[in-house]
C-alpha cells in the first residue's frame, strides 16, 4: 500500500472536470470500465465529483479489504443499483439494509451452505445432461447455450420443474430487463416505468412476465401444499432462530426472483468466458480434459468429485479473474466518515471497488494479462494477497450463492469437456462490455466438435 499524506477527501488526486461532471456520466454509460480504469493511472484512492456526489475509487486490497470488512458497519449499498431493479428486487436480501437485512441473512444462510448446496448437484447435473444433449456440433451460440443451462438450473434447483418451453421468453426478459438496468444506472434519477419512455414498455412487459412466471410457480405449491426439497420448499420452511418467525410470502416470492436473477446471468458469464479461454488455450483445455476423465471415467460428476478436480477449479478461478461477471458496481455509501489509511472520507460519500482493475493488477498478478490457471493450484510461487481476487465480493455483503454458483460452474464445465472439444471461431478474441454482467460484445460463438465422433 502506497504511504498517504493526504488528511482529507478533497486532497485526494482527481481528473479536472467541466460542467459539474456531467460528461463523466455519459463517458460512463459508454464504457464504464475505461472511465474508472483512468481513474487508476492517478493513484490507490482518487476522488471523483459528479454534481453534488463525492466519490472514492479504491483500488488497493488492503484499502479495500479496511473499507469492506473492518468498515463494514459504515456502508450501505449504493442505492442506484438496487433502484433500478426495484420493481424485480423488491424487499429481498440483495436490497434491504440494517436490521432487515441482517434477519434476511441469517434466515438464508443455511439453505446456502456447501452441504446444503451439494443436495442439488443431481438436479444441475439432470439440466446439464439434457441441455449438452440438444447441441447441434459445429459452431455454437455459446451466450444462448449457457443462458439456458443455467436458467434451467435454478428452475429446477428452486422448484424443481425444468424451465421448458418458457427458456426463450424469459431470456428475452433478462436481457431486456439488463439492457434497460444499465441505461438507468447514469441517469441521475429513475424516472417512474408508467412514463411513456423509450423502453419502459418493454421494461414494463419483461418485468410482467417473470413476475407471471414465478407467481405461478410459487402459487400452484402454496395450493398444492407439497412439501418438496427444493430451495423454494426450504424457503417456505425456514425459521428465524431467534424468533421462530417464517419468511412473510411477499419475501418467499422477493427472493426467488433474487436467486433466479442474480443466480443465473452470472454464472452463465463466467462459463462464457470460461469457454473462450479454454478454446484459445488448447493447452490448458487438455490438462482439464485429462484430469476430468481420470476422475470421472466417462460417469456424471456429483459434488464429492469437485474436489477431485482441482486444475479444472483452477481454470474456472482463473477465467473469473480475468472476466469476473460482476467486474464493478461494488459501490457503497458511507453512512458516516471513515478514516482509511489516514484520509478522512466524509458521510456519504460514495465508494467504488472495482473488481476488473484489482484482478488485472500487475502488482498482485505477475503477468496479469495471460490466462495462468497455475496461479489458483496449491503451492503456487506468488501468494495472492486478501482482497486482490474478489469475484464474489467480500465482507457481510459477500455473494450469497458463492458455494451453489462454484458447484454449478464445476459440474457443468466437467459435463462439457467429456463431451466437446472447443475452438475458437475466427482470429479476434471477444470483446467485454459491462452490461449489468461483463458480457461479451456482440455474443459469443465457438467451434464444438462432439469427442470421439
Ligand atoms: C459466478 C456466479 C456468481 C457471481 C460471480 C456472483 C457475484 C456476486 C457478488 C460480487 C456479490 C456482491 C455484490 C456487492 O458486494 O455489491 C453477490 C451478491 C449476491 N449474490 Fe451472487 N454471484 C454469483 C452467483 C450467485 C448465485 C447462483 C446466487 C443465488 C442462487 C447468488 C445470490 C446472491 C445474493 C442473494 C447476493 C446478495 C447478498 C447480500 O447482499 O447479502 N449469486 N454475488
Amino acid at each position: 500500500m502506497r504511504a498517504m499524506t493526504t488528511t482529507t477527501w478533497n486532497d485526494l488526486p482527481t481528473h479536472p472536470t467541466r460542467w459539474w461532471g456531467l460528461p463523466v456520466l455519459r463517458a460512463m454509460r459508454r464504457d464504464y470500465l475505461a472511465v474508472i480504469a483512468a481513474q487508476r493511472t492517478l493513484g490507490d484512492l482518487v476522488a471523483q465529483r459528479i454534481l453534488a456526489e463525492r466519490g472514492v475509487d479504491v483500488f488497493d486490497p488492503e484499502l479495500v479489504r479496511a473499507i469492506m470488512v473492518d468498515h463494514a458497519d459504515a456502508l450501505v449499498r449504493w442505492a442506484r443499483g438496487p433502484e433500478v431493479f426495484a420493481d424485480l428486487m423488491g424487499q429481498s436480501v440483495l436490497v434491504t439494509e440494517g436490521a432487515t437485512w441482517q434477519r434476511q441473512r441469517r434466515m438464508l444462510m443455511p439453505a446456502f451452505t456447501p452441504k446444503r448446496v451439494a443436495g442439488y448437484a443431481a438436479l444441475m447435473t439432470d439440466a446439464a445432461v439434457e441441455g449438452l444433449a440438444r447441441v447441434t456440433p459445429g459452431e455454437v451460440a455459446m451466450d444462448a447455450l449457457y443462458s439456458h443451462l443455467t436458467m434451467d438450473v435454478i428452475s429446477r434447483t428452486l422448484f424443481s420443474t425444468p424451465i421448458g418451453d418458457d427458456t426463450a421468453a424469459a431470456a428475452d426478459a433478462v436481457q431486456v430487463l439488463s439492457e434497460t438496468a444499465l441505461a438507468e444506472m447514469f441517469w441521475p434519477v429513475t424516472l417512474p416505468d408508467w412514463l411513456p419512455l423509450p423502453g419502459k414498455a418493454a421494461k414494463r412487459r419483461a418485468s410482467r412476465l417473470l413476475h407471471g412466471l414465478l407467481a405461478s410457480h410459487i402459487d400452484a405449491r402454496r395450493a398444492s401444499g407439497d412439501d418438496k426439497p427444493d430451495l423454494l420448499g426450504r424457503l417456505m420452511g425456514l425459521r428465524d432462530e431467534a424468533t421462530g418467525e417464517a419468511l412473510s410470502p411477499q419475501e418467499v416470492y422477493d427472493q426467488c426472483m433474487v436467486s433466479f436473477q442474480a443466480g443465473h446471468e452470472t454464472s452463465a458469464t463466467a462459463l462464457l468466458w470460461w469457454s473462450w479461454l479454454l478454446a484459445a488455450h488448447p493447452e490448458a483445455q487438455a490438462r482439464a480434459r485429462e484430469e476430468v476423465d481420470a476422475v470421472l471415467a466417462g460417469r456424471v460428476p456429483t459434488a464429492d468429485d469437485a474436489a477431485a478436480l482441482p486444475y479444472l477449479g483452477a481454470t474456472l478461478k482463473e477465467a473469473m479473474r480475468l472476466f469476473p461477471p460482476v467486474a464493478a458496481f461494488m459501490t457503497r455509501r458511507l453512512t458516516r466518515e471513515i478514516t482509511v489509511a489516514g484520509v478522512r472520507l466524509p458521510a456519504r460519500a460514495l465508494v467504488r471497488v472495482t473488481p476488473w482493475l484489482l484482478h488485472r493488477d500487475p502488482r498482485w498478478w505477475p503477468e496479469a494479462e495471460a490466462f495462468r490457471p497455475e496461479r489458483f493450484l496449491p503451492g503456487a510461487p506468488h501468494e495472492i494477497p486478501r482482497g486482490a481476487y474478489i469475484p464474489f465480493g467480500l465482507g457481510p455483503r459477500v455473494c450469497l450463492g458463492q458455494h451453489f454458483a462454484v458447484l454449478e460452474m464445476t459440474l457443468i464445465a466437467a459435463l462439457v469437456l467429456q463431451r466437446f472439444t472447443l475452438s475458437p471461431v475466427g482470429s479476434t478474441p471477444p470483446k467485454p462490455r459491462m452490461a449489468v454482467t461483463l458480457r461479451p460484445e456482440g455474443g459469443m460463438r465457438l467451434r464444438l466438435a462432439r469427442r470421439g465422433a
